[in-house]
């Protein structure tokens, strides 16, 4: 069997559990990531609300056949009633209210589209916010075209990614290798990558800018040639899958038809080289101690960035296997 990394499935951070359009108000939902069963649903004023999934009174699953009414949600077994804070404010049948009946809530956030969970392994509070991405809605860029991929690997495989450059020419065959260079900005990691493109006009030079939020929440901006972006949000399933979503834009061109060609062959081309990853990344194991070479991106810097996410493990420098001077 495949070792799993030396570090834990679900690292700290903000990751998406639900597109905002597929969350309508009144809807509840079975949802489940971080290798836990959870109730996602939208109160009728429509707020977001994520909760651990299983009744506190006799361990019913609240997402399957639970109901909103009004900024309440119901139980399906016995009725108990919770309010948007997970406090219980009714049991139909009963005079009394067991103290500390409640639920037990996530901090979530809604921005971009999507519906964010916060995860820390120690419950601590939100450390940081994912912005606001301002291209988002706006008028110059094309409305976002999604593809949702669940794949047998941890986030941070998925995340390394980007900074291996080496791979772009083996795996993906571009002719030419891109030159990464990154930086780690406190839990944002940004990375400038160069690259030349092939044109009609012959090659240029095309830059991808990404900065990483954590591993659920990313932004990917390419410039050159034709502008377009990629918003990338993930979270951890289970012990064994992630699930990662994209969202492409490109900023409108002079003609509809110009933007939709554009924009069709944007994501054809990152369908493929993320189907082409896939099989690595289901099969690879994670080395602690990788045998890197100076043509390798910045690998290790990723990393050393990657150790705040995991406030689980007790011996984070060890068992993420990079030495501290690199
Ligand atoms: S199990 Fe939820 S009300 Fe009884
Ligand atoms: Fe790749």
């Amino acid at each position: 069997m495949r070792p799993r990394p030396p570090f834990p499935a679900s690292p700290d951070g903000w990751f998406c559990v639900a597109d905002s359009d597929e969350l309508t108000p009144g809807e509840v939902k079975a949802v489940r990531y971080f290798g836990r069963e959870l109730v996602l649903w939208r109160t009728e004023g429509g707020e977001a609300r994520l909760a651990d999934a299983h009744c506190p009174h006799l361990g019913a699953h609240i997402g399957v056949g639970g109901k909103v009414l009004g900024e309440s949600l119901r139980c399906p077994f016995h009725g108990w009633r919770f309010d948007p804070t997970g406090r219980c404010v009714e049991v139909p049948y009963a005079r009394r209210i067991p103290p500390h009946a409640a639920l037990t809530l996530w901090p979530v956030a809604e921005r971009n589209g999507c519906v964010f969970a916060w995860h820390h392994a120690k419950g601590g509070p939100p450390s940081w916010e994912v912005p606001v991405v301002p291209e988002w809605g706006s008028e110059a860029w094309s409305a976002p075209v999604r593809r949702k991929f669940r794949v047998r690997t941890h986030c941070q495989e998925m995340a390394e990614n980007v900074v291996d450059d080496a791979h772009f020419r083996y795996v993906h065959g571009t002719h030419t290798m891109p030159k990464s260079t990154a930086r780690i900005d406190g839990h944002i990691f940004r990375v400038t990558s160069i690259s030349m493109v092939g044109t009609p006009r012959g090659e240029t030079e095309g830059r991808i800018e990404i900065a990483s939020y954590g591993f659920g929440f990313g932004i990917t901006r390419f410039s050159g040639v034709i502008e377009t972006l990629v918003v990338i949000t993930g979270a951890p399933i289970d012990d064994d899958w992630s699930e990662t979503t994209l969202r492409f834009m490109v900023r409108k061109l002079a003609s509809e038809d110009a933007t939709k060609g554009v924009g069709r062959a944007f994501v054809a081309e990152i369908d493929r080289q993320f189907g082409q990853d896939i099989p690595i990344w289901e099969n690879k194991i994670h080395l602690p101690r990788p045998l890197l070479c100076d043509g390798d991106g910045p690998i290790t810097l990723l990393r050393r960035w990657a150790r705040q996410f995991y406030s689980g493990l007790s011996e984070v420098p060890e068992a993420m296997g990079v030495p501290l001077e690199t």
